[in-house]
């Protein structure tokens, strides 16, 4: 029967190791290489046709596959690793000097041995180390503390600049370290993409890029588009390598060099640094770092200095190490750009929360690769903390990011008697007077219903992907309905029709023809059927976010209840805080709201979650929850539990029917249950229990 089946299977076994092959190909030359061999649509099916076979046959599909590369693994807690060769740093300087010092004590060290150096780019990203076995990835660790850092393997896997199988020859087992960075031009999208959401921008690619490999659902990771750039490779001791003899003779030689290594490691499919110098001597050095100090951003990913190596392995031995880093490499770091120039006005600006930011306007100046002529001031504090005052020359900075940060006065140029500049205290925009709540470092607008930027950002969260999805209306649009006089809130988005859209537009040249018309017009429609959860979420009350608006749907149940909730109720809810219930509550007490809310039910918006019930196996049995599980969130599990007839409590007592413990769980709680002799199951039981 074995037999049989094995050789059944066969044909499938062959096509996933042949498409496997094909993708992995494709997918070098497109993103090592810059080629398309194949169209988009062919490469799709190809992918469609690979996922299809490892669904029909999971057991066949490979650990390296590509359609790993979309992911989907959940990343519940992040395991700690204890790397097996420390993530040393490297020592580093702002000076040329210390590099001239540190060139010229190497040779002394060295003495009559001949070496070279090599000069690359320090790449501004998060460091990670990856092993791989037999030519299999198999894992990603973070640097962490040098010693011990977080496996993001399901993230790394995602990256499509991480080889997943190696091609030609490689060490049996080995490591690669280098940084993974999120090049401008996606992060640029991506941040974009987070303000259209209602989502706070990430301040730069760095933070971005660490925060992507922390992400829960690898498949999130996967749609961000970073890259893994290849910098260093740890090789196990001779005498404990185990590569075959053929292995080992073709690579030794060549991995005696650092460079050779970077060589070894493109032939093997990584993508490795295009800029690569071997230098003699500082001179060539300092060519190098010149260059690149200006060079830099012309580059499409953010770089913070020159690493600079011996270029002979063995002689890294011989030069040693001290407490954190090798004495053979030195980090030359860029000196943030920085320059004066005069402030000529603060403008106030109102976002779509209404918080007032100031923003300092100055006379144009070139700074690292661009011209900057404004720059935030943050808040009030920020600008009593750098003392700014009127006729001031502000010290502009420009680090290895994109941003200018505003860093201080230049107090050569403060006239006698300049004043402190005052803050604004009133609305640029409708005039309210503006509001600074105790505790709060921002001021902010309190007209949420009349106020420009206020409203349109609303109708923005409204109309946003994880909110209605209503995507035919994008910014543009909508401050052309808003300008028009078509819509000044969000119920009004009910009321149009497609007469009122066409020809609109004409005045900036994007007239809405018939067809576009049509298609907003349906947009709206199918966001009828958007959840009760995403509705709340919809209605952009502050503080209320995705996460937050789930617990209240599920815990209320429909707004009318959520309406009537008292402050106190609301606080009780799992995740929501006294800030929070308490504009949830003053939002629920505005006429102007219930009115809103009023003709979005009539418009037939879901204004009561729905809970589908897939089963009835828990009919009349009671479940407290407690501890965090594995495959579900605790909200999660709680709606299961529902959905399949049986009813969820918040405390033990002598009805709960069983407790669903996950890890974690408080000790009292375990404590009650076995005083009253409920049981006590996990999530696994609780699984078996409905299959
Ligand atoms: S070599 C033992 N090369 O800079 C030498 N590091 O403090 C290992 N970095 O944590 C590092 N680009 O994350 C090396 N081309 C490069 C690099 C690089 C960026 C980072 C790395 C390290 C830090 C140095």
């Amino acid at each position: 029967m074995d037999l049989f089946s094995s050789i059944d299977t066969e044909p499938a076994r062959k096509r996933i190791a042949e498409l496997s092959e094909l993708i992995d190909k494709y997918n070098h030359e497109y993103y090592m290489n810059d080629t398309s061999l194949i169209s988009d649509y062919e490469f799709d099916a190809l992918l469609r046709e690979l996922i299809a076979l490892e669904q029909q046959y999971p057991e066949l599909a490979l650990p390296t596959s590509p359609t790993r590369r979309v992911g989907g693994e959940v990343n519940k807690s992040f395991r700690q690793v204890t790397h097996r060769f420390p993530m040393l740093s490297l020592g580093n300087t702002y000076s040329i000097e210390e590099i001239t010092e540190f060139e010229s004590r190497t040779r002394k060290l060295l003495g009559d041995t001949p070496f070279s150096y090599t000069c690359e780019l320090k790449y501004d990203g998060v460091a990670i180390g990856i092993t791989y076995k037999h030519g299999n990835m198999v894992q990603a660790v973070t640097r962490g503390n040098g010693s011990v850092g977080d496996d993001i393997t399901a993230n790394a896997r995602t990256i499509r600049t991480i080889p997943l199988k190696l091609q030609g020859v490689y060490p049996d087992d080995f490591e690669v370290r280098g940084e993974v960075v999120y090049p401008f031009d996606a992060f640029e999208a991506f941040n974009r993409q987070r303000e259209a959401d209602g989502e706070e921008p990430f301040a730069n690619p760095r933070n971005a890029a660490s925060g992507s490999l922390k992400l829960q659902d690898s498949s999130e990771c996967a749609k961000r588009k970073l890259q893994f750039c290849m910098y260093f490779m740890m090789l196990p001791d001779a005498e404990h390598d185990t590569s075959d003899t053929y292995t080992r003779d073709l690579l030794y030689g060549e991995l005696q060099t650092h460079s050779g290594r970077i060589a070894a490691a493109r032939q093997m499919g990584f993508k490795v640094q295009p800029y690569f110098k071997e230098c003699r001597d500082i001179d060539e050095i300092k060519q190098f770092i010149d260059y690149w100090d200006h060079e830099r951003w012309n580059l499409p990913y953010a770089i913070d200095g020159i690493v600079i190596k011996v270029n002979q392995v063995e002689l890294w031995d011989r030069l040693g190490t001290t407490a954190k880093s090798p004495r053979w490499a030195i980090a030359y770091k860029f000196k943030a750009e920085r320059v004066s120039t005069p402030l000529q006005e603060i403008t106030f600006q109102v976002g779509r929360t209404g918080i007032v930011t100031p923003v300092a306007n100055m006379e144009p100046v070139w700074l690292a690769g661009t011209t900057v002529r404004r720059a935030t001031l943050v808040n009030e504090d920020f600008i009593r903390n750098l003392d700014i005052r009127t006729g001031d020359h502000l010290l502009v900075e420009k680090g290895g990011e994109i941003i200018p940060k505003i860093v201080g006065v230049d107090m050569e140029q403060r006239k006698p008697g300049a004043e402190p500049v005052p803050f604004a205290t009133h609305c640029p925009v409708c005039g309210s007077r503006l509001v600074r709540a105790d505790g709060e470092a921002s001021h902010y607008c309190p007209n949420q219903d009349g106020c420009r930027p206020q409203q349109l950002g609303r109708l923005e969260l409204f109309v946003s992907r994880k909110a209605m999805n209503i995507e035919s209306l994008g910014p543009e649009r909508l401050e052309m309905l808003f300008d028009h006089g078509l819509v000044s809130n969000v119920a009004d988005l009910y009321d149009l029709t497609a007469q009122q859209l066409i020809g609109l537009g004409a005045e900036q040249s994007a007239t809405i023809q018939a067809k576009s018309a049509d298609n907003i017009i349906k947009a709206i429609e199918q966001s009828r059927e958007v959840p009760f959860e995403r509705v709340l979420y919809a209605l952009g009350i502050r503080y209320v976010g995705e996460v937050g608006a789930k617990k209240l749907a599920r815990h209320f149940r429909n707004i009318d209840a959520l309406a009537q909730a008292s402050v106190e109720e609301l606080a009780a809810v799992e995740d929501i805080g006294d800030t929070t219930a308490k504009s949830i509550y003053d939002y629920m007490h505005r006429n102007e709201h219930l009115a809103i809310i009023a003709r979005l039910k009539a418009a037939g918006l879901h204004m009561e979650a729905v809970i589908q019930q897939s089963g009835s196996q828990l009919e009349g049995l009671t479940f407290v929850v407690s501890g965090v599980f594995s495959q579900f969130s605790r909200e999660e599990i709680k709606a299961h539990i529902e959905q399949h007839g049986g009813k969820v409590s918040g405390s033990i007592s002598g009805k709960t029917s069983y407790v669903l413990a996950g890890e974690k769980m408080g000790p009292e709680k375990l404590k009650k249950a076995e005083s009253l002799g409920i049981p006590v199951i996990s999530e696994t039981d609780y699984l078996a229990m409905l299959s």
